[in-house]
């Protein structure tokens, strides 16, 4: 039987485990370079145990940024300190994706340290307030991106992309999930678009596919991925009827062959076992769990053959070497929510492993 303390072969690449560490957002890239800091080196470093590491989500250009203090992989200097985290991380015998996340219509001028007003598929503000300096604040209405921007916007995520390979990732995550860009343009509530881009299951996801074959044809299809989150309501998303969108998206995925599918369990458990049958490559699940971080409970996913990998955020966050941990059935340090965006070492690079 096959368990999540198994190695697994990545499109090539030797994984010591099926353990993956989840993108998260930590917003603690200070200073105008917005640039990975020698704590992020040992944040990640620390938790170079994991079969896979994928980073927090980091702008391919300036206007994909929707948070503050978020990295980008844009400028020189940036992939000059990414080095440093993937050397790290490599040293320890570690892999490491970048997930690149354009925020689209999550954000806001204020946010941007450009002033930019946020972009999306169409002119659709969401419902809800995003945090800024100045406090909370109503959404604006995105720009709706034309063709050009649209070219533009694949164009910075290649960008990105190449610029990842050569800060030492071994590949890169575009982030299709959780109500950013790409989701943006999969559903049908903010994407109102009757082009090419819009209309139809197969119209709604053709940025998603042109994105991805874009960054698999510069970097390698084998070190492309793409993370999903069907009918995951974040960012005013509303999909009433995922299946059809997201099974046409994989049939058009499976031409083109990323290394793996990444799949935020939102919508039910019938719709991750339809898409695991359609995809061909690695399924990395980050399982549907209410109330609860996901946990030991999830193991057995792998044993069942529901998924290839597993993986965790929060209790990754806490527990620098939670793979041995979940092995040893614990225990488990308690993820710190107050400490999870912004803010110094604490709850960043001071939680113990089992050994101090
Ligand atoms: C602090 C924090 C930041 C997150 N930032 C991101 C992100 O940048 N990109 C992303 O795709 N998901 C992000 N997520 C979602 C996680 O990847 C994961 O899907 C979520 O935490 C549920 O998994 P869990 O139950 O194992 O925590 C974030 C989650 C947390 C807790």
């Amino acid at each position: 039987m096959t368990t999540a303390f198994d190695p697994i072969d990545l499109a090539g690449l030797r994984l010591a485990n099926r353990i993956v560490m989840a993108p998260m957002t930590r917003s603690r890239a200070y200073g105008p370079g917005l640039s990975p800091t020698e704590a992020a080196v040992a944040y990640y470093g620390q938790r170079a145990s994991a079969g896979l590491i994928i980073t927090e989500g980091t702008q391919p250009s300036p206007a994909g940024q929707g948070y503050p203090d978020t990295p980008g992989l844009h400028s020189a200097e940036q992939v000059a300190a990414w080095r440093k985290v993937t050397d790290a991380v490599h040293t320890a015998g570690g892999r490491i994706f970048a997930q690149l996340m354009h925020t689209g219509r999550i954000g806001h001028p204020s946010v941007s340290p450009h002033g930019l007003v946020p972009v999306s598929a169409s002119p659709v503000a969401p419902q809800g307030r995003i945090y800024t300096a100045d406090g909370p604040r109503e959404y604006v209405v995105p720009v709706a991106l034309d063709e050009d921007g649209i070219r533009r916007t694949i164009a910075d995520h290649v960008a990105a992309a190449r610029n990842a390979i050569r800060a030492g990732f071994d590949g890169v995550e575009v982030h299709g999930a959780n109500g950013y860009l790409v989701h943006q343009f999969l559903a049908p509530n903010s994407n109102l678009r009757t082009d090419a881009w819009g209309g139809d299951h197969e119209g709604r996801g053709r940025f998603a596919v042109e994105l991805v074959r874009a960054v698999a044809d510069a970097i390698g299809a084998d070190r492309t991925g793409l993370r999903i989150s069907p009918g995951n309501p974040l960012g005013d998303i509303d999909e009433p009827d995922p299946d059809p969108t997201y099974l046409a998206l994989v049939r058009a995925l499976e031409e083109i062959g990323p290394a793996y599918l990444h799949l935020t369990e939102s919508a039910d458990r019938a719709l991750t076992l339809e898409l695991r049958k359609r995809f061909s490559g690695v399924l990395i699940l980050n399982a549907r769990t209410v109330g609860r971080p996901s946990g030991p409970e999830e193991l057995t996913l792998i044993e069942d053959g529901t998924a290839d990998m597993l993986s965790y955020g929060a209790l990754f966050l806490a527990n620098p070497d939670l793979p041995r941990r979940l092995r040893a059935g614990g225990p488990f340090n308690t993820p710190d929510r107050a400490t999870f965006y912004g803010g110094d070492e604490r709850g960043y690079t001071d939680y113990p492993a089992l050994d101090g």
